[in-house]
């Protein structure tokens, strides 16, 4: 594998990954360790109950952009919101969006087109990247099937209209969206077979779909291991003396559970690292509700392993 671009280097990020595998915190801890170094950044969600707000400490984020704090602007964009506004955006005026959008015409043909909303999201990512000159845009995806989707959209309509001012714009989105030394699809897992397995298919599809530049593989909450081979060996040698010492036994059985779940992490972090993509590894952080100083470290750790 020829040598990745750094992570902090480009400038838009999308985050994608199975439900509940971390994208959030993923997106929220590389939008901080990007601030950190000096970029002007949009942390988008996509139309998602606010996890940025509680995660980050800033309060609501909603449809509105908000610079949060110095360097970190917020937003959430719901599509059915961004569809107008986006066209009101790229056409400029309301006029031209009635004879566009609520042409009879025009609207068969939205129909016919079922990736509008996702267009629309993608068309207020670009617009924001280049009309507020963020320097650095992270896209916190809703799932796999819809991140990708998301991702695919900008080719297909550049390809369905190939003229007009919507033409014009999607096309230079598609463009940034494969762009390698702009664009990075970031794929977030866990240790665990499944989520491994359905990395490997995200990889795989957005490899064949080739809609997007792939970036790093996050392995998100790593236990790490506790027990060396010399821990290990004293567990097995207490085992061979513990003969009706209930409350010990019960004490081994919760360490030897700890070695096995040791023993399947270290296979689904090899069964990553095959991804072929770089891969980046976030601790599991022992905590009822990740917050701030959560984020802040697990910042740090994707600034080191960049
Ligand atoms: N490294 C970590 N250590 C401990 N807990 C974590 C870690 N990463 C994520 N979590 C917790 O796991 C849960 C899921 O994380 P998160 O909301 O970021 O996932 P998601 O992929 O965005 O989910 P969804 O698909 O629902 O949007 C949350 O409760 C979060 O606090
Ligand atoms: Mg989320």
């Amino acid at each position: 594998m020829s040598t990745p671009p750094p992570l902090l280097s480009r400038q838009l990020h999308y985050v994608c990954g199975k439900g509940g595998v971390g994208k959030s915190v993923v997106a929220c801890a590389l939008a901080r360790a990007l601030v950190r170094q000096g970029e002007r950044v949009l942390l988008a969600q996509v139309s998602a109950p606010d996890s940025h707000g509680p995660l980050l400490g800033v309060g609501v984020v909603n449809a509105e952009v908000r610079e949060a704090e110095p360097g970190l602007f917020v937003v959430d964009i719901d599509p059915h919101a961004a569809m107008k506004e986006y066209a009101l955006l790229t056409l400029k005026f309301e006029a031209l969006y009635r004879t566009v959008f609520e042409n009879r015409l025009t609207k068969a043909f939205l129909r016919f087109v079922p990736s509008m909303n996702e267009l629309t999201m993608q068309g207020k990512i670009w617009w924001h990247a280049v009309e507020h000159h963020y320097s650095r845009i992270v896209v916190d995806c809703p799932s796999t099937g819809h991140g990708i989707k998301l991702l695919r959209t900008a080719q297909v309509i550049a390809d369905a209209a190939p003229v007009g001012p919507l033409a014009e714009k999607t096309k230079k989105m598609a463009e940034l969206v494969r762009d390698p030394t702009r664009t990075a699809v970031h794929i977030v897992t866990l240790p665990e077979e499944l989520p491994v397995n359905e990395a490997h298919d995200l990889v795989a599809e957005v490899t064949r779909t080739g809609v997007a530049p792939l970036g790093y593989a996050v392995v998100n909450q790593v236990l790490g291991p506790l027990f060396d081979d010399q821990a290990r060996a004293a567990l097995t040698a207490v085992r061979a003396h513990t003969h009706d010492d209930v409350a010990l036994a019960h004490l081994l059985d919760v360490a030897e559970r700890r070695v096995e779940r040791e023993q399947h992490e270290r296979t689904q972090r090899a069964r990553a690292r095959d991804l072929g993509l770089p891969v980046i590894e976030l601790p599991y952080l022992l905590q009822p509700r990740l917050a701030r100083a959560d984020i802040e470290r697990l910042a740090s750790v994707l600034q080191e392993g960049a």
